[in-house]
Order: structure tokens, then sequence, then C-alpha cells
């Protein structure tokens, strides 16, 4: 028998400064992390002042983990020392994994209206903390938009519905990403393997998520699924949309040091010791 996966935590995002200033909410960060292994973090950047979001992210490392951005609203310029440059504009995603290191830099561009972005950390197994880094995009017109069900629409970003596959698909850790809008009223069900972590995240309207539970979880609001096999979501009065993540966990250790994530202390000294030396770059 299928069971429907109750809702274990609500949270509200939390206002952050990140790279060279710029403001945004945190769903989620290294206190949260253990429940929704192989996921560390998941960042919520949107404003209307571009005060806010200007000065960006500029120049970087990170190692041992894969960073998804995904631009609903707005022009973010990226370059890195693998040679990639290019610029995310709405409705893409880039798909990077840092893995043994690279220096990047992610610069939000002037947007009139609300930009909004989200990005999003996935961990990699020791095994593969150290693979060569790369870097992929995905416009907008590549990503399927299929309806599952009456007054439901779906990005498949990554992962699999109804037949179609989203175009991120050689991923270190198997993940499923979807862009979810639900009319008023409306359900969508969808099946998430058992012991996956899972989560939502609420950047539109509200909904329930929990069918025992009160709601509805408004905007800005990230939900932790317990273990099961289906999320049933139903949309509050003005529709809702959100993020729906999930990911087998990797369970082991995590060392976690700003944008670089391993498994013990002595590879996080190591890291800090080789940026310190010009070492830090492996796989150029
Ligand atoms: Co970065």
């Amino acid at each position: 028998m299928k069971t429907t996966r109750a809702v274990d935590k609500v949270l509200k995002s939390r206002p952050t400064t990140e790279g060279a200033g710029v403001r945004l909410k945190r769903a989620f960060g290294p206190a949260e992390a253990s429940l929704l292994d192989p996921f560390l973090l998941l960042d919520d950047f949107h404003s209307a002042n571009p005060d806010d979001y200007l000065v960006g992210f500029p120049f970087h490392p990170h190692r041992g983990i894969e960073t998804v951005t995904y631009v609903i609203r707005g022009v973010i310029e990226h370059r890195d020392t693998i040679g990639n440059k290019g610029v995310i504009n709405s409705g893409d995603v880039q798909w990077m994994t840092a893995g043994s290191g690279i220096l990047h830099q992610e610069m939000p561009q002037r947007y009139d209206g609300m930009m909004q972005g989200f990005q999003l950390w996935v961990n990699l197994p020791a095994s593969m903390k150290m693979i060569k880094p790369r870097y992929r995009e995905v416009k907008s017109h590549q990503i399927p938009s299929i309806s599952p069900s009456d007054g439901v629409q779906v990005k498949v970003i990554a992962g699999r519905l109804e037949g179609q596959e989203g175009p991120i698909r050689d991923l270190v850790v198997k993940v499923e990403y979807l862009d979810v809008a639900i009319q008023p009223h409306k359900v969508f069900s969808h099946q998430v393997k058992r012991d996956n972590s899972a989560l939502a995240y609420v950047f539109e309207g509200d909904g329930f998520f929990d069918p025992e539970n009160a709601g509805p979880v408004k905007t800005e609001h990230l939900v932790i699924f317990k273990k099961g096999d289906v999320v049933d979501i139903k949309a509050g009065e003005k529709g809702i949309r959100f993020l729906l993540v999930s990911g087998m966990p990797i369970r082991e250790p995590i060392a976690w040091g700003g944008p670089i994530v391993m498994n013990t202390q002595e590879e996080l000294d190591l890291a800090f010791k080789e940026l310190q030396e010009g070492e830090f770059i492996k796989n150029g």
C-alpha cells in the first residue's frame, strides 16, 4: 500500500546576506541539512530593489558539492576558472559540479521589476568529492512543461514525470527537481521514492501539504516531508507555486566550511591551506 507523506517540519526562510552583501532569504542551511541529506542549503533571492543584489557574488571557491541555480525572473552573469562564461536568463538553470574545486562568480544584473532565483546545494559522496569540475547550462525552452492533471503545470528540471525526463540527467546524486504551479483548490499527487529526502519551497500563493495537518503553508516557507511514497498537495485560494525537490541520502559525515563541504576537518583544513597557497584548482 502506498503511504502519503506527512509533513515533518515547516520553516520560514530567514533573511541573511551572502557574497559581497546580497540580501537574500535562506530556506535552510547547516542547521537543517541533516534532515534533508543529500541537500545542504537552499537560498531564495528575490527583490525589486537592485541595491539588494547588484553587488553579487564575486569570485569565491567551492569544493565537494554541486550547486544548482534556477532563475525565475532576472539575469545572472557567470564565469569560472574552468573557462565557462555565460548568462542565466529567466527560466534557465545552471548546474555546477564543483568537485575538486573551482573559483567562480555569479553576478545578478539590473532587472526591471522583481528578480527571483534559487540556489540549491547538493552534497557529493566521499568517493566523488574530488572529481573533475563540470558545468551545464539549460535554457528555459529545454525544460519540459507538463500538465499531469487538471489545473497543475510542472516544469521538469531533473527527474521524470509522465514519461518526460528533465534535461539535467547525469547527476552524481540522483535528484528530482520540479517547479510546480497549481491553480486554486486543485491537487497535485506525486510519487517520490520512499526513502528519499523530500522538500517543498513555496514562492507564490499558499497550499496544504499534509492531509492531516492544518495549513495553509505560505510563501517563503519550506516544507520538510517525512518518509512515504506519495506527496499530496492542494492549492489554497490564490493557487500556489513551489519547488519540489527530492534525492537519496548519502549518509556520510559532513565537515562544512562556508563554500566548501567535505567529510572530515582534515580535508577542510587542507582545502583552505591550498586556497592560501594557490594550490586549490586541481583540474583546470
Ligand atoms: Co558560488
